[in-house]
């Protein structure tokens, strides 16, 4: 397997200004704020945090969607530009995205084999005969059968929905999936069966998912690393197994607490999460998390923690591994 990274992540922001009438300056939103990480082909990095922590922002901007308004990155080792046009189509096949609601996101009037067939249209110079494969293969491989191409996706329940909308997305075969919340939309059951075909695909393709969640049980199934965001900022990220095991910034350890556990010798002391997520217009100073926090202390009022290496994974606490 390759280890060279396919997505590089570098210190990423995106801010939005926000207009607060006539005679009031436009305040700024930082939607996602200092994020860097590397993903490898073959490997799933999951994201996670409350809503508004800057998940989906993340997902537009490294799908070409949105310019990040500072930091960079690089696709396949090449440097993201989004004044160069035609670079910015190249890459953009290279990262496809998927996301929650695949009723929403697929075409009602189109049938699953133009929808399917749409990507190859636009992008590649096929015949109708070598699309028509290409897009029966896939049906094939996410578990469609081929009497569904003339269809219409309301014909369809959320689950097979969901097979078409995943189909759609590896049609230029992409190297990097993002995935933004694929599977809350669906029952339980049906959610098993989804994340077991994204596992399957991705071995089949050597593909790389970021894959975006609020639901830790879900994550556990399927990421390699972790990068937990607060409020725009990752406060921790590294190997799953490693948080998972023993999660070291007080923000992750009530995320996990509060996520059932199958097993109840892992079930950490309970912590609960009070306070409203602030906005990120107006950020706490200092450590943002500061006015929740079990652990605060002076400090984190006013100095804002850094990410920094501590047992096998970054974290940003003034005080993580002691408290
Ligand atoms: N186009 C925009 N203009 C202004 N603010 C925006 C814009 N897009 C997102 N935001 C703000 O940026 C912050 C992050 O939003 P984002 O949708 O990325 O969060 P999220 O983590 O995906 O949340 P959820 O779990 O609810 O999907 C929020 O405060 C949101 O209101
Ligand atoms: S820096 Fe302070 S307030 Fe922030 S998470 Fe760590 S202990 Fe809590
Ligand atoms: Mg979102």
């Amino acid at each position: 397997m390759n280890t060279n990274p396919v997505l590089q992540v570098n210190h990423l922001t995106r801010y939005y200004d926000i207009k607060q009438g006539m005679f009031q300056p436009d305040k700024i939103l930082r939607a996602v704020n200092g994020v860097s990480f590397s993903l490898v082909a073959g490997k799933t990095l999951a994201v996670v945090g409350e809503s508004g922590c800057g998940k989906s922002t993340l997902g537009r901007v490294l799908t070409l969607i949105e310019p990040p308004t500072d930091g960079s990155f690089k696709i396949d080792g090449h440097e993201c530009d989004f004044e160069d046009t035609k670079l910015v189509r190249r890459q953009r096949r290279s990262i496809q995205m998927i996301f929650q609601d695949p009723y929403g996101s697929l075409n009602p009037r189109k049938k699953i084999g133009d929808i399917l067939e749409e990507p190859l249209v636009i992008n590649t110079d096929m015949s109708a005969h070598e699309r028509q494969t290409a897009a029966y293969d896939m049906m094939d491989k996410v578990g469609l059968r081929r009497e569904h191409y003339s269809r219409y996706p309301h014909m369809f329940s959320g689950g097979q929905r969901q097979r078409i909308a995943i189909a759609r997305s590896l049609m230029l075969r992409p190297k990097i999936i993002i995935a933004d919340e694929p599977v809350s939309a669906l029952d339980v059951s049906i959610q098993a069966q989804v994340l077991n075909l994204l596992m399957d695909l991705q071995d089949e393709f050597g593909l790389a998912y970021l894959f975006i969640s609020h639901d830790l049980s879900v994550v556990r199934h399927i990421a390699d690393d972790i990068m937990v965001m607060y409020l725009g900022r990752p406060v921790e990220q590294g190997e799953s197994q490693v948080i998972f095991a023993k999660p070291l910034h007080p923000y992750t350890r009530i995320l996990l607490a509060s996520t059932p556990r199958v097993n109840p010798d892992e079930r950490g002391d309970p912590i609960i999460l009070s306070g409203e997520l602030p906005s990120p217009i107006d950020p706490p100073p200092g450590c943002a998390f500061h006015r929740r926090c079990p652990f605060m202390q002076e400090r984190c009022k006013s100095d804002i923690p850094e990410p920094r290496q501590v047992q096998n994974r970054v974290v940003a606490c003034h005080f993580a591994g002691e408290v």
